[in-house]
């Protein structure tokens, strides 16, 4: 039996040294020490040996046990980090190779434009409000001082959803929403997308955005008005810019006007950019009508306010010299790009 465990003992140190992969391992494993395996058949016999020889084999087998447990688990972690170091050298990554590169985004120049405004009059200390696009006839028109079957509805045709709600024709019923809730001092801005029932073309969308502003206080006027849109133009169109308002008028405020800015292409003296006029048109404005104040609430003995609404695609044409306005939309990057 001694000769039997030397020759498992010889025989598996053989094998074992030759070993080349881990699976070759495992079938040595299961081959000595195994359930079927050569050392535990001999294990299992030792029953029939006497009482003096059984310690003794008994204490070799063991030994032979331990020497192959320890060069099976020496012979594996050679063979591992063999195996290792092949599929590393197999795998080598050619660092020098130009990877893909990704391109980097950029915002859509109406929202360039959108956020720039933003900025302005958020450190003028106004906050921004929000209102659905889809929006009662009620806050659209009627609380704006347009009343049903009035003919300045014509100007703002919509989409009517039925009698009672539409899809907001201007930014302006946001400025009742607010007034509303909140008792002045108020000074707002409200960005967002507005609809009209207009044909497409170079100058017209169906869908288009505004920036509405509105400020209620005690003493507000005409003065504070101007004062906010010279600003306002000067940060937008560069320091040297004027601005003008020239009589209009709006259902929803009283005294109106239409603002123009001083031609940043020729400062004035006319070009292409303001069509030879040295001016160009960017938003409506006016003191709040009183109407409006008092339907909302607020009393006009007390409180006056101002409020303009702003088209966002036209400062966006004017400032990037943009004559389509088809183009925001036909997300052809050849053109974002460009902003
Ligand atoms: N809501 C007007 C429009 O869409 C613009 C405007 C807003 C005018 C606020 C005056 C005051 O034409």
């Amino acid at each position: 039996m001694k000769e039997q465990l030397d020759s498992i003992k010889n025989q598996a140190e053989k094998e074992l040294s030759t070993a080349s992969s881990l699976q070759e391992l495992e079938s040595i494993r299961l081959k000595y020490l195994g359930k079927k395996g050569e050392l535990t058949s001999v294990l299992r016999g030792m029953g029939a040996l006497s009482a003096e020889e059984r310690p003794i084999i008994g204490q070799i087998a063991n030994h032979v046990r331990s020497f192959i447990e320890e060069r099976l688990e020496e012979t594996e972690s050679t063979l591992d980090r063999k195996e290792k170091e092949l599929k590393l050298g197999q795998e080598v990554i050619d660092i020098t190779m130009p990877g893909t590169s990704r391109g980097f985004g950029k915002r859509h120049p109406l929202t360039q434009v959108i956020d720039e405004i933003k900025e302005v009059f958020l450190g003028m200390g106004y906050q921004i409000a929000e209102g659905p696009e889809i929006e009662l006839d009620y806050f659209n028109f009627e609380a704006m001082n347009i009343p049903k079957n009035h003919p300045s509805r014509d100007v703002q045709d919509t989409f009517y959803i039925n009698d009672n709600v539409v899809l907001r024709t201007h930014t302006s019923p946001v400025q009742a929403r607010v007034m509303k809730t909140q008792q002045p001092p108020i000074r707002i801005i409200c960005p967002g997308r507005v609809y009209r029932s207009d044909e497409v073309d170079a100058t017209h969308s169906p869908v288009f955005h505004q920036i509405e502003a509105l400020v209620v206080d005690k003493g507000v006027t005409m003065g504070d008005l101007v004062g906010t849109l010279k600003v306002f133009a000067k940060v937008l169109f560069g320091e040297g810019t004027n601005i003008r308002l020239r009589p209009h008028h709006f259902p929803f405020t009283e005294p109106s006007a239409e603002v123009d800015v001083s031609c940043w292409g020729c400062g004035g003296s006319g070009c292409r950019i303001c069509k030879g006029e040295g001016w160009v048109e960017i938003l409506g404005a006016g003191m709040v009508n009183p109407k409006v104040l008092r339907e909302c609430g607020i009393d006009p003995s007390v409180y006056s306010g101002f409020a303009f609404g702003l088209g966002v695609e036209r400062v966006a044409m004017a400032r990037f010299n943009i004559d389509d306005m088809r183009l925001f939309t036909e997300n052809d990057v050849r053109f974002l790009k460009q902003f």
